[in-house]
């Protein structure tokens, strides 16, 4: 039987070599080259990510198409693709951009990412959701890592590509990225067919921290155990691995990845003045609200301790509290 979209997916396979090819053996691919280069991309990494080029100019992928006789109005469907509203002239929906293919849990090619070469905006131009690639249900290089979450019985979760590739280098292979979008029940659900354990990597900053708060909800849902690796604010680990090297990152990763509790217990603290009392029973009140939910018994019991001990309470005063709390939430 003639798999679906079959024809969607090879012109993603055929546009990821011709992009690949133009990146590697052409004079219009050089800047993206040096671009590279200058991150720290070898051609290795090149290679083993199929890394590509897509040129200024405006048809050089719908000419192609068209002389490989590909229906362009299934090429426009499968998002390579677009057309002008005016003059309805079809043209190539990327262009000078460093491109990073997409595959899905197969393996095939079924969408792209295109980064700016430097400022450009957007940063990154990624394919449109279509019938081959359905953003909640992709993770950017699940089958690459696959086999290394299975052995190591863990994944590690990135913000971005160029936080997966780098992690590679610096020998993390079990890595993969949510692509750009809220992390999904079912993007969990796959990490969790693989491992029951994963240490999220964001970025440093605000943001990154509070994906982080909601990917981990979202995998503990699932019944993954979670550790959160902190990174200094305004660096990914893309940027600690440039800076630090891979042996301090395979170390901030191994060794001083935190329990998720004790992340939310962190974050909770932050712009906090625990002197203050209003503060202090906001804090209290907030940690038991995520401590209530805690599954395992042991667990929970270990945070409400170390409440207890950090403010003097009694275990009986914080389960009372810890009820009216829950009573709330319901
Ligand atoms: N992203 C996106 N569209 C944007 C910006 C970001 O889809 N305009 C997604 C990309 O998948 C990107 C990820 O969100 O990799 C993380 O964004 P950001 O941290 O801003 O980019 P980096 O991955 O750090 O990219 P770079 O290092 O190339 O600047
Ligand atoms: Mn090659
Ligand atoms: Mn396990
Ligand atoms: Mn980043
Ligand atoms: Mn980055």
């Amino acid at each position: 039987e003639r798999e679906q979209h079959q024809s969607k997916k090879e012109a993603h396979q055929m546009a990821a070599k011709f992009y690949h090819h133009l990146l590697m053996n052409t004079e219009q691919g050089k800047e993206a080259y040096d671009y590279l280069t200058a991150r720290g991309i070898s051609e290795e990494i090149i290679e083993e990510f199929q890394l590509g080029y897509a040129p200024e100019r405006n048809d050089m992928l719908v000419q192609l198409l068209e002389k490989r006789e590909y229906d362009l109005e299934e090429m426009e469907e499968a998002g390579l693709i677009l057309r002008q509203e005016s003059t309805w002239q079809r043209y190539d929906r990327f262009r000078g951009r460093v491109m990073f293919p997409i595959h899905n849990q197969r393996g095939q090619a079924v969408a792209f990412g295109g980064r700016a070469l430097g400022e450009g905006k957007p940063k990154y131009l990624n394919s449109p959701e279509t019938p081959i690639f359905l953003k909640h249900e992709t993770l950017y290089a699940f089958p690459k890592a696959r086999q290394a979450i299975r052995k190591q019985d863990e994944a590690v979760l990135f913000e971005g590509y160029m936080d997966v590739i780098a992690a590679w280098k610096a020998g993390v292979k079990n890595g993969v990225a949510g692509l750009g979008t809220a992390f999904s029940k079912r993007q969990a659900e796959q990490i969790r067919k693989a491992t029951d354990k994963a240490v999220i990597a964001y970025d440093g900053d605000n943001a990154g921290r509070a994906a982080a708060w909601k990917t981990g909800d979202t995998l503990v849902n699932q019944g993954v155990d979670v550790r959160v690796a902190l990174f200094p604010e305004q660096m990914d680990p893309d940027d600690f691995i440039q800076a630090r090297g891979p042996e301090a990152f395979r170390k901030q990763l191994a060794e001083r990845a935190v329990p998720f509790m004790s992340f939310k217990v962190q974050e909770l603290r932050e712009n906090k003045n625990l002197q203050n009392e209003g503060d202090r029973l906001a804090y209290i009140e907030e940690v038991l609200r995520e401590t209530s939910v805690i599954s395992s018994a042991v667990e929970r019991e270990f945070y409400m301790k170390q409440l207890a001990e950090e403010f003097d309470l009694s275990m009986d005063a914080l389960r009372e509290e810890e009820r009216k709390v829950q009573k709330e939430d319901q």
